[in-house]
């Protein structure tokens, strides 16, 4: 049994390293990835059939991932000049029907400071295989720190902040979703927004973002859009005012739940001890949504698996 905030054991009993990540539902299987901080990984990888059971695949992303550049110029390396390591965070995989390929879009600093700010792109033909690393690069040149990957019928879209977390911006995604192709939306410009999490429900777009308070928690809000590249709604309070002790990390829906999968950070010095929090999310009113009245509902119990 999987307890909000307590360590969540792979089937062979070891803590699951998965922070700041996703879910992707490919043919049978979820697959769960996210950052993994030990030893020489930077991204693994986990599957499940029923979201509870989870099976430790591959650390898909590593200091010694092969590069391979792509038609931008970007770049690469997933080691400093000195041999230490970078940082990879918020690692996110969509898989791309037209090319077969999984597409990892992460976030990429050098592992002593934020002032990288950069997105890093990686691919791979099978879900938890090794990925190709093709380089990390800003955006148009803007900033690009906390971020997310958004697939609305085939369609993809990059999510992150930019200008020093100031504003969120959204990107569209090239067909192979391996570039930027436009910059569609600039978002709550220096409302100062992290950890962005996108998701639809019955034909609405909603995306919740936190504050930034390093690796403390702090209210979540959210606000809703009729259309990615459309008007966004004003922010708007959900969850307490830490989120119950989380950040946002991604949101998974699953027939007709829709779950919330926050972050609890340990602080900088004990990253390892981060844990997840599994939230069911209830909206009971799209209409009052859309006209900034909130009929949000997000439950403080834990979201219960079926055995
Ligand atoms: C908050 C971000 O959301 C995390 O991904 C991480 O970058 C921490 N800040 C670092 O302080």
């Amino acid at each position: 049994m999987m307890q909000n905030g307590q360590p969540w054991l792979d089937t062979t009993g070891q803590p699951i390293h998965a922070h700041g990540g996703c879910i992707l539902k490919y043919q049978d299987w979820y697959y769960w990835y996210g950052e993994d901080r030990r030893a020489n990984y930077y991204v693994s990888c986990y599957r499940s059939q029923d979201l509870m059971h989870w099976e430790f695949r591959n650390h898909i992303l590593t200091t010694t991932s092969p590069f391979q550049a792509q038609r931008f110029k970007a770049e690469g390396g997933l080691v400093n000049a000195d041999g230490t390591k970078v940082n990879i965070e918020r690692p996110k995989v969509v898989y791309n029907p037209k090319t077969q390929q999984f597409v990892l879009w992460a976030h990429y600093e050098n592992g002593q400071d934020y002032t990288a700010a950069a997105a890093i792109v990686a691919s791979a033909t099978t879900p938890d295989g090794d990925f190709t690393e093709h380089g990390h690069f800003r955006p148009f040149g803007f900033m690009s720190r906390d971020c997310t990957v958004f697939v609305d019928a085939e369609q993809a879209y990059f999510i992150s902040a930019a200008r020093d977390n100031a504003d969120i911006h959204i990107y569209q995604l090239s067909g192979d979703y391996l570039n930027v192709t436009r910059l569609v939306n600039r978002l709550w410009s220096n409302e100062f927004r992290e950890a962005p999490a996108l998701f639809k429900h019955k034909g609405l777009y909603y995306m919740l973002t936190s504050g930034t308070s390093g690796w403390r928690p702090n209210q979540g809000k959210y606000a809703v859009a009729s259309a990615i590249e459309g008007n966004w709604s004003d922010l708007q309070d959900f969850g307490d005012a830490t989120t119950f002790a989380s950040q946002p990390a991604f949101v998974l829906k699953n027939g007709n739940q829709v779950i919330y999968v926050g972050d609890r950070w340990g602080s900088a010095e004990h990253y390892q001890d981060s844990s997840y929090v599994f939230l069911p999310l209830e909206i009971t009113s799209q209409r009052a949504l859309l006209k900034n009245k909130a009929r949000w509902f997000m439950a403080k119990q834990q979201f219960v698996f079926k055995d």
